[in-house]
C-alpha cells in the first residue's frame, strides 16, 4: 500500500455539457452500485477529471459531482490576463472550478509547439496562483529508438525544476510520465518500462531538489491505460497513479481503473 495516489481522466477535446452530465450520472450510478462512495474513493486517492474548460463550471455545480472528485483544466496561459486570443488564465480556471492543471501534455508540445520554456512558465504561474500543476513528460518513438528516452524526460523535468520559483517543500509535485508513442495507440508501455522511467524521474527530482521532495512526488503513468492494465502499473513501486485519456471517457472503464487503485493505493 502506498498511502496516496491520484487517478486522472483527461477528456481532451471531447464531451460537451450534455455528454458531461450524462457521464456524471452514469459514473455516480456505478459508484452507488459498488456500495459506499468513500470505500471506492478512499481519502488517499484523489480523482481528477480534466474536461474541456467550457464545461468546467457546469460540472463543478452539478449535483451529481461527488466529494473526492476534483476538476482540472487542460491548459492555461502563464500571464494573468491580456491580449492572448483563445487562451485561458489560471484565475479564470480556478473561478470555473479547477483545482489542477495539465502542463506540458505532449499534444500541447507537439501540435501547439509548446516549448520547455513555456511549460516551465506555466508550471510556475500555476503554483504561485493556486492551481496544482500536473507536469507531463515523455519521449517520442524516435527518441526511444535513438536511445534518448531518459535524456529527453530528464531535460523536460529539469526545464521546470531548474527554473522553479516555488519553495522546495511545495507539496507534492505531480509528474506524469506519458511516452508519446503510447498515447491513444493501444501500444501501452510495459509496466517495467513505465516503472523504470518513473524511477528515473524520481531520481532527477532528488538531484534537482532533494530526497524528501522526490519521495513525496506523485508519479503517474499515462498512455493507453485501461481498466484491464491499470493494476499492472499501480503495483510498481514508483507509480502512484494514472493519467487516463480515452478510457476516462467511459464511466464504467474509469470506475474500473479507480477500483484497481482503491485496492492498491
Ligand atoms: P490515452 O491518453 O489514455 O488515450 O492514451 C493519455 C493522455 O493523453 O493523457
Amino acid at each position: 500500500m502506498k498511502g496516496k495516489g491520484l487517478i486522472a481522466g483527461n477528456w481532451k477535446m471531447n464531451k460537451g455539457i450534455g455528454e458531461s452530465m450524462d457521464f456524471l450520472g452514469r459514473f455516480v450510478d456505478g459508484l452507488e452500485r459498488e456500495g459506499s462512495v468513500s470505500e471506492l474513493i478512499p481519502a488517499s486517492i484523489e480523482i481528477v477529471i480534466f474536461p474541456p474548460i467550457a464545461n468546467l463550471y457546469a460540472i463543478k455545480h452539478a449535483a451529481s459531482l461527488k466529494k473526492g472528485v476534483y476538476l482540472g483544466v487542460q491548459n492555461v496561459h502563464w500571464k494573468a490576463s491580456g491580449a492572448f486570443t483563445g487562451e485561458n488564465s489560471v484565475s479564470m480556471a480556478v473561478e470555473a472550478g479547477a483545482v489542477f492543471a495539465l502542463i506540458g501534455h505532449s499534444e500541447r508540445r507537439q501540435i501547439f509547439l509548446e516549448t520547455d520554456e513555456m511549460t516551465s512558465k506555466k508550471f510556475n504561474f500555476c503554483v504561485k496562483n493556486g492551481l496544482k500543476p500536473v507536469l507531463c513528460v515523455g519521449e517520442t518513438d524516435e527518441d526511444r529508438k535513438n536511445g534518448l528516452a531518459e535524456a529527453v524526460i530528464t531535460r523536460q523535468v529539469i526545464a521546470v525544476l531548474g527554473s522553479r520559483e516555488f519553495p522546495a517543500d511545495f507539496p507534492p509535485l505531480i509528474i506524469a510520465y506519458e511516452p508519446v508513442w503510447a498515447i491513444g495507440t493501444e501500444n501501452n508501455a510495459t509496466a517495467n518500462d513505465a516503472q523504470e522511467s518513473c524511477a528515473a524521474i524520481r531520481k532527477v527530482v532528488g538531484r534537482s531538489i532533494d530526497a524528501k521532495t522526490a519521495g513525496n512526488t506523485l508519479l503517474l503513468y499515462g498512455g493507453s491505460v485501461k481498466s484491464s492494465n491499470a493494476e499492472d502499473y499501480l503495483k510498481q513501486d514508483d507509480i502512484d497513479g494514472l493519467l487516463v485519456g480515452g478510457a476516462s471517457l467511459d464511466p464504467d472503464e474509469f470506475l474500473g481503473i479507480i477500483r484497481a487503485a482503491s485496492f492498491l493505493i
